[in-house]
């Protein structure tokens, strides 16, 4: 890998913090919230878990070894890893609809990430104190129902966006997250013990641990699997092209192991500050993406110090949907630059107004569209359900198989430095537990 050598993570530390600043975004804090309330609590939690580590530790570790192996884009390394094997060039699919998936999620993902940056600026004008429950909600819905001002706040998130890919700052980025993640988990951490006094904490740790099975059911599974997925950012060749800039030293199962860890406990720590609040404000936890705006601004209204504590929080939370949406944008932007004749800058700019585009139909469903809709949905939870529930779990199904049946093995064996026995019984997961989880999920969410 020597041609490489100027394209490699400065360490294995660079590459960690690089695949968590990916995996740790509005997906931990705003979509596994809002998710779990929504799908009765404990039972989503636990099979998300199950999914975490069983579905999504080997496909973690397949789409890094498969860009590794590859070195190039997703669509490309798919194809010439196949052609490599003696397998038709049509594994380029995986690479397709992994692009297709960033776009859309990218699209609905900004919109979010404007109402993080609309509350960033609500905490600085101090508009949380001491609000209650039915003020935070109006707010919410006042703003849902405010096209130009969401208009404004996903225009924002989108410029940042591309100003930051556009300018390549990688560098300082990483550098901005080696600090802001763990000032994120501290801020997490206040919150969680801002709810442990709330008298509702034992309410919130039996709704997220203690499940009630009969409340799991087809929908349930596949919306817990889907969340792995995104949380993860697996299934859209993201994982594959930063394998593709690591050294060969790196061991991918131990830094999966960590990236996972680190992912998952930042997510059941959103849980447990959140749902203290919605219990002990009498709110519904199942009232769909709005939760964390709700209730998070109540308790920072009413806590000691609480407006700037909101700002820290609104700011790291759109931090972090930042170094996500950086990485969304990558695979749009690197297929158009290889796939048209636009540069670089050329390929950023039309990638970011397409998403901008189909993100400015996400928010007219909240409000002026909101009749529209798609097999049942609105716009928003269209695109939210369809790359979660579909694009996503069949792209990584298709990794996940194309690494377990198509690679050869004894060399995937030694890359992972396994002895015999435990690649005996990794090589069932790959074959045979998370393929068959997927397809069995997927196919019990449609029943
Ligand atoms: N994993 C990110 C999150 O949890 C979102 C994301 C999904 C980023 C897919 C990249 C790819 O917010």
């Amino acid at each position: 890998m020597a041609k490489l050598a100027h394209a490699q993570w400065s360490s294995r530390m660079g590459f960690v913090l690089a695949a968590a600043g990916s995996a740790v975004g509005l997906g931990n804090i705003w979509r596994f919230s809002y998710l779990t309330g929504e799908s009765g609590g404990a039972a989503f939690v636990l099979v998300y878990l199950a999914c975490v580590a069983l579905v999504g530790l080997p496909i973690l570790v397949a789409e890094w070894m498969i860009g590794r192996r590859g070195q190039k884009n997703p669509i490309n390394t798919m194809a010439d890893l196949a052609t490599r094997h003696g397998r038709s060039r049509s594994w380029a699919l995986v690479g397709i609809s992994g692009v297709l998936a960033a776009f859309l999620i990218l699209s609905f993902y900004s919109v979010i990430g404007g109402w993080s940056l609309n509350y960033t600026l609500g905490s600085v004008m101090g508009s949380f104190t001491a609000q209650d429950a039915d003020a935070s909600g109006a707010a919410f819905e006042g703003l849902l129902g405010d096209p130009e001002t969401l208009l404004i706040w996903h225009t924002l998130f989108m410029v940042l966006v591309v100003g930051i890919v556009a300018r390549g700052v990688t560098k300082g980025l990483e550098a901005a997250a080696r600090v802001l993640m763990p000032l994120l988990v501290v801020l997490l951490l206040i919150l969680v013990g801002y709810g442990a006094t709330s008298g509702f904490f034992g309410e919130a740790f039996s709704f997220m641990f203690s499940p009630d099975w009969g409340a799991l059911d087809g929908g349930v599974m596949l919306a817990a699997m889907g969340q792995a997925f995104f949380t993860l950012s697996l299934g859209m060749g993201i994982m594959m092209a930063y394998g593709s800039y690591l050294g060969e030293d790196v061991n991918l199962l131990s830094t999966a192991r960590t990236v996972i860890v680190l992912d998952t406990v930042i997510a059941l720590l959103a849980g447990l500050a959140i749902f203290p609040i919605v219990f002990a404000n009498g709110l519904d936890a199942s009232s769909g993406p709005g939760l964390i705006f709700v209730t998070l601004p109540i308790a920072f209204g009413n806590m000691v110090g609480g407006s700037l504590l909101g700002l820290a929080f609104f700011l790291l939370l759109t931090f972090a949907a930042l170094t996500s949406a950086i990485s969304l944008l990558e695979p749009v932007v690197e297929t158009l630059e290889e796939r048209t004749p636009l540069s670089r800058l050329g390929s950023t700019l039309v990638g970011a107004v397409a998403v901008w585009l189909v993100g400015i139909a996400a928010l007219l469903s909240f409000n002026v569209w909101a009749d529209v809709s798609i097999l049942g949905l609105n716009i928003f939870d269209f695109l939210d359900t369809f790359t979660g529930k579909v694009l996503l779990p069949l792209t990584g199904l298709g990794a996940i198989v194309f690494y377990s049946r198509c690679l050869e093995k004894e060399e995937a064996r030694r890359e992972l430095a396994m002895d015999v026995y435990d690649y005996s019984l990794w090589n069932l997961l790959t074959k045979y537990v998370a393929p068959l989880g997927v397809i069995v999920v997927f196919l019990a969410g449609f029943l």
